[in-house]
């Protein structure tokens, strides 16, 4: 059965007078695996934000039609973290865990072992003594990970979640993510790496002033990824994989929107 989690109607998001992202219509069903690309200040974040319910709707409606809200565990951009206090990476990862364990209560031996078992997902068990601070980009990308796992979300929101990461980092990184959506997780990831999002998520949204979305296989294509980047963009079949591949702009005549689908 489709069971829409989070239902935007025609939603206009922004900031005061300044409208980033109208006419939204989405519909989050449970299971869906959706990437969501655009350029730097398309509003990537700010779409997030408002799925989140940290943002509210300057016009239209965000509904959720389960009559209350899903769960979401949120792993933000690395700018939007708080490095200032010296927390460990288990009391961070710990946090997460606070809206399970009920307000003022203290996380008991099994919120702590869940955790451990979150961190062991993300390959950070060893450090779990460690303070984020100390730690690499990458190294702090796994922790909000685990964080956000801690509490058990239905929904991940995942705002560019290989940012700082090696290759090997990286593919780990997408194919717990692949891992998880398998076993029913409802997946929102946010991503520059076009090829990340052509060979991870079955549907794309491509946030330019609106939203355009549907199968990945008709969303990411020349034409539509050209107008966008203002340049020419190639998508190439290469055994089995989808490859992007850019080109610095030699010549006016690409720019423009992205059309509707
Ligand atoms: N708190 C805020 N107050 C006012 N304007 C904001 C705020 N946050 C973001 N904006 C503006 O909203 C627009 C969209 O920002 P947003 O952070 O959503 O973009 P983005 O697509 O996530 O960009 P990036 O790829 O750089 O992360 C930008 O013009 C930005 O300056
Ligand atoms: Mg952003």
């Amino acid at each position: 059965m489709n069971e829409t989690l989070v239902e935007f109607r025609g939603v206009r998001l922004g900031y005061g007078a300044h409208t980033v992202l109208s006419d939204l219509d989405l519909c989050l069903v449970r299971g869906d695996y959706l990437g969501l690309v655009g350029p730097n200040g398309a509003g990537k974040t700010t779409l997030l934000r408002a799925l989140l319910g940290n943002l509210r709707a300057l016009e239209g409606e965000i509904l959720y039609p389960g009559g209350k809200r899903p769960r979401f565990g949120y792993v933000p951009q690395r700018e939007g973290v708080d490095e200032a206090f010296p927390f460990s990476v288990e009391d961070v990862t710990l946090m997460g865990r606070y809206p399970r364990m009920g307000l003022g209560r203290r996380p008991t031996r099994s919120d702590r072992d869940f955790a451990r078992h979150c961190l062991e997902r993300v390959g950070m068990a060893d450090n779990r003594h460690r303070s984020l601070r100390d730690l690499s980009g990458g190294q702090k990308q796994r922790v909000l990970m685990a964080r956000a796992l801690a509490g058990e979300p239905e929904i991940l929101l995942l705002d560019e979640p290989t940012t700082g990461m090696d290759l090997a980092s990286e593919e780990d990184t997408l194919h717990l993510i692949d891992g998880l959506h398998e076993q029913g997780m409802t997946v929102v990831m946010v991503t520059h790496l076009l090829n990340l999002v052509a060979n991870h998520a079955p549907t794309v949204g491509i946030l330019n002033r609106g939203l355009t979305l549907g199968p990945v296989a008709r969303i990411l294509n020349d034409e539509r990824l050209s107008a966008l980047y203002g340049r020419p963009v190639k998508v190439l079949e290469v055994g089995g994989r989808r490859i992007v591949t850019g080109s610095p702009l030699q010549s006016a005549g690409c720019g423009g929107e992205a059309t509707a689908c």
